[in-house]
């Protein structure tokens, strides 16, 4: 039996569904490990592998235990690391973040130096190493903050060019200051450095999914929000011109942030503009999979290769992501 569409009467779906084979000839598409960039968090010390709380599985590691971790995530079948760095201490000008031998250069450099062939990105933002927690150079405003959009972007290009220095693969500002990409751009060039890609977090919204995750870096704002930079979940619009701006002063890979509750803004960003695609899928979008999963109340495996399967359809070239190494795991089962 075959349902008539009216329009198509001789199309008939369920022709190609009838086998495993006939259903892979005809899909359109699919995940492969090497689509996949994992997420880790370095800090400090020796022999450091502090778990994250509200992110089982995931963990804050001093740079031995990285290594053994991105061992393992080689092993796995991921190329891919994007690093968050746990300073030791932080100040109103997030010195840490751009300090030659600060906690992500020097990660960098270690890692590089194991695992050559590995693709090293670093998160550029200052959140992490600012005494406030803001992304940027701010000035308390009533209850919220607002951010010095123009004199925080110095600190950005510094920053990307010493990660760049230290051997990165990839830079990704994440702060959401307007005409970071083009500051970062030149601060790269002109150290020589014309040849290391801006991954930009084009479209990054202001959004409750970012929570566990400032606990895993320890970089919740101390007032205030992050509404004064990042985005407004209402706008599609709005993030696409964000995007163009981004295109415009130099980014090489648009990212969209989070994944799965914006993937209509995944397809018009890859539809729009055909640049590589990446969807972070963030850590609340992480953390609900995973509590549901230890209540027994969802099959974690069939809901994570589903929903990033989703990311891709909507567009995503790369998918960022704290389940990287199961998802290539499982691909290889
Ligand atoms: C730093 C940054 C954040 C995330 C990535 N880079 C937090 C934020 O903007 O508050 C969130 C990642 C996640 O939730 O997994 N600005």
């Amino acid at each position: 039996m075959s349902i008539s569409t009216g329009k198509f009467p001789e199309y008939r779906p369920r022709r190609l569904r009838g086998s495993v084979a006939l259903r892979a000839l005809v899909r359109e598409n699919e995940l492969n490990a090497r689509q996949l960039i994992l997420p880790l968090f370095v800090r400090g010390g020796r022999n450091v592998r502090q778990a994250i709380g509200s992110m089982p599985g995931c963990f804050q590691l001093s740079i031995d235990q990285l290594i053994k971790e991105v061992a393992s995530t080689i092993e796995a079948g991921v190329g891919a690391v994007l690093l968050f760095g746990i300073p030791e201490a932080k100040d109103e000008k997030a010195s840490g973040a751009y300090a030659a031998n600060g906690i992500v250069q020097k990660a960098v450099r270690a890692l590089k130096k194991e695992f050559p062939e590995l693709l090293v990105v670093t998160d550029v933002c200052l959140c992490e190493y600012m005494s406030h927690g803001h992304c940027g150079l701010v000035h308390a405003h009533g209850s919220g903050a607002i951010v010095k959009n123009d004199p925080t972007l110095k600190l950005l290009a510094r920053t990307a060019a010493s990660h760049a220095e230290a051997g990165a693969d990839i830079v990704a500002p994440s702060d959401m200051m307007d005409g970071r990409v083009r500051a970062i751009r030149e601060e790269l060039d002109r150290r020589g450095l014309d040849q290391v890609p801006i991954m930009s977090y084009a479209v990054k919204f202001a959004s409750a999914f970012y929570g566990p995750f400032r606990e895993a870096a320890e970089s919740a704002p101390k007032f205030g929000d992050r509404r004064s930079y990042q985005m407004d979940a209402a706008n599609g619009n709005e993030a696409m011109r964000e995007a163009a701006l981004d295109v415009a002063e130099g980014a090489d890979i648009l990212m969209v942030k989070p994944a799965l509750a914006y993937l209509d803004l995944i397809y018009r960003v890859k539809t729009e503009f055909g640049y590589p695609t990446a969807a972070y899928a963030v850590s609340a979008e992480y953390s609900m999979i995973k509590a549901a999963a230890e209540k027994g109340w969802i099959d974690e495996k069939a809901i994570v290769l589903e929903s990033h399967l989703a990311m891709r359809r909507a567009g995503a070239d790369i998918l960022i992501t704290y389940w990287a190494r199961e998802i290539a795991r499982w691909l290889r089962e």
